[in-house]
């Protein structure tokens, strides 16, 4: 049932903007500089949660995507899913109160994008969530919890791709909620291509020098963050040693998460991948990274944005999940679901060594301009909003 907003606080035209977690910045990026072409008529603020802090997981991706420094930070640090999210929920009320804000803008599937959507909801704000609708079916994930309740909370759904309208329509989102915007991840990587070195450079400035031939690539780039993946010692194990089996194939750039470096030391697996074939480097920044994505063989990785900067940059990616919330990257992109399985694994690597992978074409609306659509959209929303002020 569609929510109509009373009056119950006095609001005015601020819009408030959350970003928590590494994968949000490049996401909320484009959706600032489409609202910053409407100051100082719509005040925007931005919000960080603090649930990344490591300079190189935050600071780094504010530079390199000419984000501002934000305006807020709750500080609130890592711990157990329900510590956090309470922390931000705790710090983030008052944000609401001191600013009342006509609507938040929220990304992704973090915790904050959750926590943040359920304090605006219960004060009567309207919550805008980009990249709604994703589901990969699959309630063991923290992200897939905090897709479906920050949906239900929403106001207006902004969605990536069509799967994603059904998938809300079956749960009961009305279908006027909805909008096809494209992909703002996708925004961010067409607006920063010309500023990425090359993955030669990249690895140099990291000390290795031998991933190439010559000057055509000749590595795979690999990252690994899920908890399903990472936290438990069997699998993290077995698929360390896939790896190792890849490395005798191809040579690896493994690009560690705090969480799986954390892991691999934990259970003791860091023999398994101290091999001269497998460069292994700390976070890298999203400029980094998306020169070792343009100029890797292959990607195999667990993360939702690199399905879809593959997909968009015509790079074949093998996801080591068993499922994906991104079946357009697997439909129409250069994506393929490999699971956890070493056998299946390699025989798609070795498809991919051998040039016989499928190309894959860029999905519709993913064309660099779905924060625009995204910022008049919501502008309209205001406009139209018994309480705003001419923007
Ligand atoms: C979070 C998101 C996940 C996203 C990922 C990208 C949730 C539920 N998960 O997972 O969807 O894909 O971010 O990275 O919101 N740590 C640091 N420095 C930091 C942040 C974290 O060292 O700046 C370490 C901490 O030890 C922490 C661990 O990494 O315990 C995991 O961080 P956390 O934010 O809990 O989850 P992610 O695995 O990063």
């Amino acid at each position: 049932m569609k929510c109509t907003f009373s009056p119950q606080m006095e609001k005015n035209n601020t819009v408030i903007c959350v970003v928590g977690a590494r994968p949000n910045y490049m996401k909320m990026a484009p959706i600032w500089r489409a609202f910053a072409k409407h100051a100082p008529a719509l005040p925007v603020l931005l919000v960080h949660t603090g649930q990344h802090y490591d300079s190189e997981m935050s600071e780094r991706f504010f530079k390199e995507l000419d984000l501002p420094v934000p305006d807020i930070n709750l500080a609130v640090g890592s711990n157990s899913h329900a510590l956090q999210t309470a922390d931000i929920m705790k710090k983030f009320e008052p944000v609401i109160d001191e600013y009342k804000p006509s609507c938040i803008v929220v990304v992704g599937d973090v915790n904050s994008t959750l926590a943040c959507s359920l304090v605006a909801a219960k004060k009567n704000i309207a919550v805008m969530h980009v990249e709604a609708g994703l589901r990969s079916f699959d309630r063991c994930m923290p992200e897939e919890i905090n897709r479906l309740l920050t949906d239900q909370l929403s106001t207006r759904l902004y969605i990536t791709e069509e799967t994603a309208r059904s998938n809300l329509i079956k749960e009961g989102i009305d279908q006027s909620q909805i909008c096809f915007s494209g992909n703002v991840m996708i925004d961010s990587v067409f607006a920063c291509r010309a500023a990425v070195r090359d993955a030669k450079s990249v690895l140099q400035s990291y000390g290795f020098e031998s991933c190439f031939l010559g000057e055509s690539a000749s590595y795979a780039l690999v990252t690994l963050h899920r908890p399903s993946n990472v936290d438990n010692k069997d699998v993290l194990e077995s698929l360390l040693v896939t790896l190792n089996n890849i490395a005798e194939r191809i040579q690896l750039v493994f690009v560690l998460h705090p969480r799986t470096k954390a892991n691999i030391e934990r259970f003791g697996f860091y023999d398994l991948i101290n091999k001269s074939n497998i460069a292994l480097l700390p976070p890298i920044g999203y400029l980094d990274s998306l020169g070792l994505v343009v100029g890797a063989k292959m990607v195999l990785t667990d993360s939702g944005g690199l399905q879809e900067e593959t997909t968009a940059l015509g790079v074949p990616c093998l996801t080591l999940r068993e499922n994906t919330e991104r079946p357009i990257t697997i439909e129409q992109g250069t994506n393929v679901l490999v699971g956890t399985n070493s056998k299946t694994i390699l025989e798609q690597v070795d498809i991919i060594i051998q040039g016989k992978n499928k190309k894959g074409k860029v999905p519709e609306l993913w064309d660099g301009h779905a924060a625009e659509r995204i910022a008049k959209d919501i502008i309209e929303w205001i406009h139209n909003s018994p309480s705003s002020i001419k923007i």
